[in-house]
């Protein structure tokens, strides 16, 4: 895919209390992670290992707020919504009016962001294939964006990478095998990885005879808090690509 890709967002912000009610300042900052990310424009890629300099993707994939909402009126690609609910869980719940929360917005052309009080998740997301009512991602309130309540550890904006990441078809680095040496990414290019990494490594960390540079702990579909994960590989760059030539093709019409 030689250009790049700009994909509408809606932000269905969810809220109980007025904290929960994030800035627009906010959401803009957490968009602005989410363009750095996909385009390793984010300051940190410096940080990559040597020994995975070349592995690190530009994705090519950039993310604004929609203009223009499912009616065609201009919008500012920001719903909100107040609820009498005073959390969410991963239950869809925050995804549907009649449930408290905000119903999502035709999937095929918006990628929809909820952001909530979220408990006791971080963030979630769904993989492309499933139903459209549901479909998108949603990121707790403190885990959201770099400003405001985004809160440390989780406070550079990385929740919602990692979440637009599975959204966009990728697994977990580890393989979703516990600690075990035979779950598989389905990327050629990430080291096979025991379990998940959390906190902030030191390099190199070795499982599952991965030696000498052992896990990929600082790609963003790891577990490491948001200051020690910066890169995607290009293996992941082409799985997202195949994503976006199949799946969720319409989404780049
Ligand atoms: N799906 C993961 C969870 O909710 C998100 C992990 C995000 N990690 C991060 N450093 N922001 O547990
Ligand atoms: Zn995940
Ligand atoms: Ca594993």
């Amino acid at each position: 895919r030689a250009d790049v890709v700009t994909i509408p967002v809606v932000v269905h912000v969810v809220y109980a209390s007025e904290e929960e009610n994030v800035s627009r300042e906010q959401i803009d900052s957490q968009i602005a992670v989410l363009n750095q990310d996909f385009r390793k424009a984010n300051p940190d890629a410096a940080k990559v290992p040597s020994v995975w300099r070349d592995l690190a993707d530009d994705a090519r994939i950039e993310f604004r707020l929609a203009d223009t909402d499912p009616s065609g009126a201009a919008t500012d690609g920001i719903v909100r919504r107040r609820t009498t609910r005073s959390s969410f869980g991963d239950d869809e719940a925050v995804k549907f009016d009649d449930r408290g929360g905000s119903s999502a917005w035709p999937a095929d052309r918006y990628l929809n962001l909820w952001v909530c009080r979220l408990e006791p998740w971080l963030g979630y997301a769904q993989f492309p294939g499933g139903p459209a009512e549901t479909d998108g991602v949603v990121i707790g309130h403190t885990a959201f964006g770099t400003t405001g309540t985004a809160a440390e550890p989780y406070n550079l904006g990385r929740t919602a990478t990692h979440e637009v990441g599975h959204w966009l078809n990728l697994r977990h680095i580890w393989g979703d095998d516990g600690d075990g040496c035979s779950g598989d990414d389905f990327v050629a290019d990430t080291p096979n990885q025991g379990g998940p990494n959390f906190g902030a490594p030191a390099f190199p960390h070795i499982s599952c005879g991965n030696a000498p540079d052992g896990d990929m702990f600082m790609n963003f579909m790891d577990y490491t808090d948001d200051r020690a994960m910066f890169m995607f590989t290009k293996g992941q760059g082409e799985r997202m690509d195949a994503c976006l030539a199949g799946p969720r093709s319409s989404l780049v019409a």
